[in-house]
């Protein structure tokens, strides 16, 4: 079993390079195979999650050319298979973007209803209904989802909650729908604007994303189209967080730093400072860091996929700080392990009330979720001593070369995988 083993202490220095955005690319490779036209995608992230999709695109019939790391080509025309199996959607949930494309771009598509994941409870309800109004018969029989229609017509959907998956699968199908569709209260995240992006350079007619209002011509076909997918904010953000939990002081690369506003305001505020360049944003914390208050909201508000990367730091912030997650209710499984490394934190329904120490004490944990991963590693780099973090197959999902980023800055990190291995990285720091 491969884990990460830490000598935390050492403040990050330096500078990092952030790949793309997983979260877009997930769905801008879902919407690739919406033509029969071949299309290049760039600035892919190396992730496990982009590989296993890319797996299950394949498995239905998709041409996938690696050209490098980064780079794949696409050809849809050959699909033969509109279902994508559970073996894929229960290992990555947004496989469940190729029921927006297929649907799209074929009339019809099964996928298999994805399962319960560990951040809590995630309804597809919304992306169903948006599919429903389009014209679509959707059943759910024996865990499969089948939505099909002889024709989709545009229609004026409404989401109840703010959804970055129902916004992005229901505006793929619309883009090939006939005549004009709107989605009143659309997400209005950095990824959902990527993937409108995508579809237009394939010729859709997707204007408005980014506000919550987005306005949807339908086009019979979709053409070629060469992508470079924008940076990853979380990615980016973690590398922020991890420079102030080790008082360090590092130059995020290849950013969109409005895209990192929330993220930014944040870490002004605890103390530290943050200079923000044309596509860089430099984070130092040279002072002490204090308490505050963060609510997780959609975009443009604090990202749920950085609350545990924040509690980390505030946990060592001086004062009491509250963290109050207000999208997924199962999101502070990190806390247990962090109070294992020190940290005094209390969690009543969805708030965490965060009691700064003066430190982490290194210890062995569990990385229980992709971010939550995340958020360990964050408390190892600054602990006392050394941490082992069990269960990174999850941090993978999300992170690419992780560890080797993290070293670059100065971290002292590796993987391992065997009990010698571990032994010989601690001669090795001895
Ligand atoms: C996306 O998930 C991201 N995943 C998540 O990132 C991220 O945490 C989340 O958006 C919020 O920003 C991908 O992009 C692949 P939602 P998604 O639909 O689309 C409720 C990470 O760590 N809801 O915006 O599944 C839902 O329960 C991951 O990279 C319904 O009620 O999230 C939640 O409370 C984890 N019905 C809220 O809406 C629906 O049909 C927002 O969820 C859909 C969602």
């Amino acid at each position: 079993m491969e884990q990460y083993v830490i000598k935390g202490g050492t403040p990050l220095v330096g500078e990092v390079e952030i790949s793309g955005a997983k979260n877009a690319a997930l769905a801008i490779l879902a919407a690739a195979i919406m033509t029969d036209e071949t299309v290049t995608i760039e600035n892919l992230p190396n992730v496990r999650d982009i590989n296993v999709l890319l797996d299950a695109m394949e498995g239905i019939g998709a041409n996938i050319e690696r050209i490098d790391t980064h780079r794949v080509k696409i050809n849809g025309s050959m699909i033969h298979d509109l279902t994508v199996a559970y073996e894929y959607i229960k290992k990555i949930r947004a496989s469940y973007y190729l029921l927006g494309a297929l649907l799209g771009k074929y009339r019809r598509a099964e996928v298999a209803l994805p399962g319960g994941c560990d951040i809590g409870s995630r309804p597809i309800d919304l992306h169903l209904k948006g599919f429903r109004a389009l014209g679509a018969k959707v059943d759910i029989q024996h865990g499969l989802i089948t939505a099909s229609a002889d024709k989709l017509i545009g229609s004026h959907i409404y989401l109840d909650k703010v959804s970055v998956g129902a916004t992005i699968n229901i505006m793929m199908a619309a883009s090939m729908a006939e005549g004009k569709t709107i989605i009143e209260n659309a997400a209005k995240e950095p990824h959902v604007v990527d993937v409108a992006n995508f579809l237009n350079s394939m010729g859709a007619n997707i204007r408005g994303a980014g506000t919550d209002v987005i306005r949807i011509v339908g086009v019979s076909r979709l053409h070629r189209t060469e992508y470079s997918i924008i940076p990853d904010q979380i990615e980016a953000g973690t590398f922020m967080f991890a420079a102030a939990a080790t008082k360090g002081d590092v130059t995020v690369k290849n950013v969109i730093p409005k895209h990192l506003e929330a993220t930014t305001a944040k870490l002004l505020e605890i103390g530290c400072e943050v200079e923000e360049l044309d596509d860089a944003v430099r984070v130092v914390a040279s002072k002490p860091l204090c308490h505050t208050q963060v609510t997780t909201l959609p975009y443009p508000g604090f990202p749920t996929d950085m609350q545990p990367q924040m509690s980390a730091v505030l946990a060592i912030s001086g004062g009491t700080s509250t963290v109050t997650e207000s999208i997924f209710e199962n999101r502070f499984k990190y806390v247990d392990e962090l109070t294992r490394m020190g940290a005094q934190i209390k969690v009543e329904s969805n708030i965490a009330i965060i009691t700064g120490v003066g430190g982490y004490m290194g210890a062995r944990v569990s990385a229980p979720d992709l971010r939550a991963g995340a958020a360990l590693v964050i408390a190892g780099l600054a602990a006392d001593g050394i941490t082992t973090v069990d269960d990174i197959y999850y941090i993978e999902r999300g992170y690419e070369e992780f560890e080797t980023k993290l070293s670059e800055l100065g971290a002292q990190i590796e993987k391992v995988s065997s009990e010698k291995e571990l032994q010989k990285f601690k001669l090795k720091i001895s």
